[in-house]
């Protein structure tokens, strides 16, 4: 897999060399942001304070603006042991949160929800318990017309994660301007910022957010506070309890048998190299490959492009096919994917263990009508396993929800047997 670009920079991207010169050394000397109105943005790394100008006073949001505060130095986090999500606590028929819906919509069979008519800030604890399941059991649940301060969004977001260190907090990226509220992430997009197509593929921005950590997040909120005018800015997401089981029993079994290494050395690298300041230092976590989520019971795949570098004790040729898999798959298998559309107010969820998702850079424009603004809480989560608390092993989603509907399993199973009978449809 190719690394995660360094790039020293977000000013001009390489400049593409003349195939009537012939070979020669690269010389890239005296073409840094040469004569570009437009900083080239690499959106692996935030944009540092001192790129964004401030010129709008009249910006409602300008205190949610991203900033990099040099006196912020955060202390390399410890493994917590026994997080216990709060979909453990929720009445399994979540009957409290249905009734505070004016309606539910399952956006495709396998991925995604929307709740209508709910808001968030009136929600019991018992209701927001029944909201942690359903976040577990649909990977993304999306909600619309929410009205959230930064630190309303902070204050209920905390309510997910364990008591002794709610939220994650980010080790470069950008925080909201307004002091005391570095528990969140700001996603800031705008017209200085081009986003630079020499500096990442469409593959390579997939992820899970900060899986590189000893105890990544669980469920992950992410608040939209202004959209691009002309559209665009979709966020891509995938559900990787579909992913594993996409796969015959037997790849399900070498697949459950290894671990992988995440890194978030490239990213602090990169952030690094572009000016930002660091608060903690990167690191290298290695995880199993599948997880069970503790809530449902159901396995997951758990890598992602931007932050898996390896699977560990097997060659590096079958490590990388295997991940090169696993990437197209995750990407491509439409019956997985899920593209959600945003508006102002809107607030999606997601399962960060058994998801992973993608912006879409197609709102760029040279003028303001491209900026994009969100805040985003991720509560901390379980260390990663294969196993239950008890022990066991988790199995498949959808093995259990055929289960539960009284179908026949054995059929899933039996789908080695099946016959090509060729043939395209279109
Ligand atoms: C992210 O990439 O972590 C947030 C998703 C988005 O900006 O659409």
């Amino acid at each position: 897999m190719a690394p995660i670009s360094t790039s020293p920079s977000r000013r001009g991207g390489n400049p593409r060399p003349n195939p009537e010169e012939g070979s020669k050394a690269a010389d890239l000397k005296g073409t840094e942001g040469k004569a570009s109105l437009f900083q080239s943005f690499n959106p692996y790394h935030n944009a540092g304070a001192d790129d964004i100008p401030d010129e709008e006073e009249d910006y409602k949001h300008a205190g949610l603006k991203p900033a990099f505060p040099k006196d912020l130095v955060y202390e390399p986090y410890e493994p917590i042991h026994g997080v216990r999500d709060r979909g453990l606590f929720a009445d399994r028929s979540k009957a409290s949160l249905l009734k505070a819906c004016s309606d539910v919509t399952d956006l495709t069979v396998n991925i995604g929800t929307e709740l209508h008519g709910v808001d968030v800030l009136s929600l019991s604890p018992a209701q927001k318990d029944e909201l942690a399941l359903l976040v577990a059991e649909r990977g993304v649940v999306v909600l619309r017309n929410q009205k959230l301060t930064g630190e309303q969004l902070r204050d209920w977001g905390r309510y997910f994660g364990p008591p002794e260190r709610p939220l994650h907090q980010h080790p470069s990226s950008g925080v909201p301007k307004q002091r005391g509220l570095d528990e969140l992430h700001v996603v800031w997009h705008e017209e200085t910022m081009r986003p630079s197509e020499a500096s990442y593929s469409r593959t390579d921005i997939w992820h899970s957010d900060v899986t590189y950590e000893v105890n990544p997040p669980g469920i992950t909120g992410l608040y939209n506070i202004l959209n691009p005018a002309n559209g665009g800015g979709d966020t891509l997401f995938s559900s990787c309890y579909g992913l594993y089981d996409a796969f015959s029993p037997e790849m399900q079994t070498y697949l459950s048998s290894l671990s992988a290494v995440h890194s978030g050395l490239e990213q602090a690298e990169g952030a690094a190299a572009a000016g930002v300041h660091l608060r903690r230092p990167g690191i290298k976590t290695v995880h199993p490959l599948v997880r069970t989520n503790p809530v449902t019971g159901w396995k997951s795949i758990f890598v992602n492009p931007a932050f898996t570098r390896e699977i560990v004790g097997v060659p590096k040729s079958e490590s990388d096919a295997v991940l090169r898999m696993l990437y197209e798959m995750m990407i491509v298998n439409s019956d997985l994917t899920l593209r959600v559309k945003w508006q102002e107010g809107t607030l999606v969820l997601w399962a960060n263990d058994s998801t992973v998702h993608s912006a879409t850079y197609d709102h760029w424009t040279p003028d303001r009508s491209c900026r994009r603004h969100a805040i985003r809480f991720a509560a901390t989560g379980e260390i990663p396993s294969l196993y239950l608390p008890d022990g066991t092993e988790g199995r498949s989603r959808r093995e259990a929800l055929w289960e539960v509907n009284g179908w026949p399993v054995e059929a899933l199973r039996e789908r080695r047997k099946q016959k090509a009978n060729g043939g395209f449809k279109d």
